[in-house]
């Protein structure tokens, strides 16, 4: 084999050791330019491949790859050791010394949009409900209208608890509409933040939980142009005052006529969309009113349910939904 292989060996111990032995940031920093940056000797050392034989090639960049990669992780592995070091106080602390209170953390950021989609239906006389995240089937699929059959009560989707007879982690919030109009009699006007469930694998828009607010207003004489008045009004106060809303057709079993929202604004075009759907709604189907035992000649109502990600997200231009999960300082101090 080619004899610049030969250098390699001395060359890669000559970096290691510089990189190992940098006393702090800016040294490593250099260390790294000198070896292994774009002008590195290591890059212009990569570059005499060039010359070598076509069967010759393959096996000396993969040597070559494999000693630049073992350079990386010392440089990584020494960049974090110095950053510890720096982070560590030179004089000690005297805990003796009267204190002034630091300012106390922040809240999460899909707690502060949560606050604030609750401070705009508070506005209009929304109150909050809460009920059960394990739920059974039938205040989660059957009372909503939503047959055995149905996909997604199919295993596939929903996660089931072992051994507990039919017991299952709320796939929607809607479950909490039941609970509520079970207990309560009309008219009824409530949000419903809370966490649900859902057998998906995590990728940059799905997580197997996530957060939604589900909505519900009954009494009498309760018409679409109240949903889509209200939805606008909401959004308006959240995303500012460019926010339009479209509805579209769509089906739900607890809802006829069922719609899809789409929503836009500026933020929305930036992005190059014209529309981002963003939540589903619906006259509240006479099934589910007979259900819990309200007369449904007489009751009307409309309910929605959306994902509290999917506007923190929007609001805020995060692309991914697993950073709200994974609880990295540098991201959560950014609100
Ligand atoms: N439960 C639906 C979902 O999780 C959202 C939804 C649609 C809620 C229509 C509603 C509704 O209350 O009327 O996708």
């Amino acid at each position: 084999m080619a004899g610049f292989l030969d250098e390699l060996e001395p060359l890669t111990n000559a970096a290691r050791a510089e990189l190992q032995a940098a006393a702090d940031l800016a040294v490593l920093e250099q260390a790294k330019g000198k070896w292994i940056g774009p002008h590195g000797r290591f890059t212009s050392f990569m570059k005499q491949l060039g010359g070598l034989s076509r069967e010759e090639r393959p096996a000396a960049g993969k040597q070559i790859n494999a000693a630049k990669a073992a350079l990386e992780a010392i440089l990584l592995s020494r960049r974090e050791e110095l950053e510890l070091k720096m982070a560590i106080p030179s004089v000690p602390s005297d805990f003796t010394l009267p204190g002034r209170r630091r300012i106390p953390g922040k809240l999460h950021p899909l707690t502060q949009v949560t606050d604030d989609i609750v401070r705009a239906f508070r506005k209009i006389g929304f109150a909050v409900a809460d009920g059960p995240e394990i739920e059974d089937e039938y205040h989660c699929f059957d009372a909503l209208n939503t047959p055995a059959d149905h996909p997604a009560r199919d295993a596939q989707d929903t996660f089931y608890l072992q051994g507990v007879e039919k017991r299952l982690l709320r796939t929607h919030t809607s479950s909490v509409q039941i609970r509520v109009l079970e207990k309560q009699a009309p008219p009824v006007r409530i949000i419903v933040p809370g966490r649900v469930y859902r057998r998906d694998n995590a990728d940059a828009t799905h997580n197997p939980t996530f957060h939604q607010i589900e909505g519900l207003y009954v009494d009498k004489n309760v018409t679409v142009g109240d949903l889509k008045g209200t939805v606008e009004f909401v959004f308006r106060e959240l995303m500012g005052t460019d926010v339009k809303i479209r509805f579209r057709p769509h089906y739900f079993s607890y809802t006829e006529p069922s719609f899809e929202i789409d929503f836009t604004n500026a933020l929305v075009k930036k992005m190059g969309k014209e529309w981002l759907e963003i939540a589903g709604c619906g006259m509240v189907h006479p099934k589910v009113f007979e259900n819990v035992g309200y007369d449904s000649s007489q009751w009307t109502g409309w309910a929605f349910g959306f994902g509290i990600e999917r506007i923190a997200m929007l609001r805020y231009g995060i692309q991914d939904i697993r950073l709200f999960y994974e609880n990295d300082v540098r991201f959560l101090g950014q609100f």
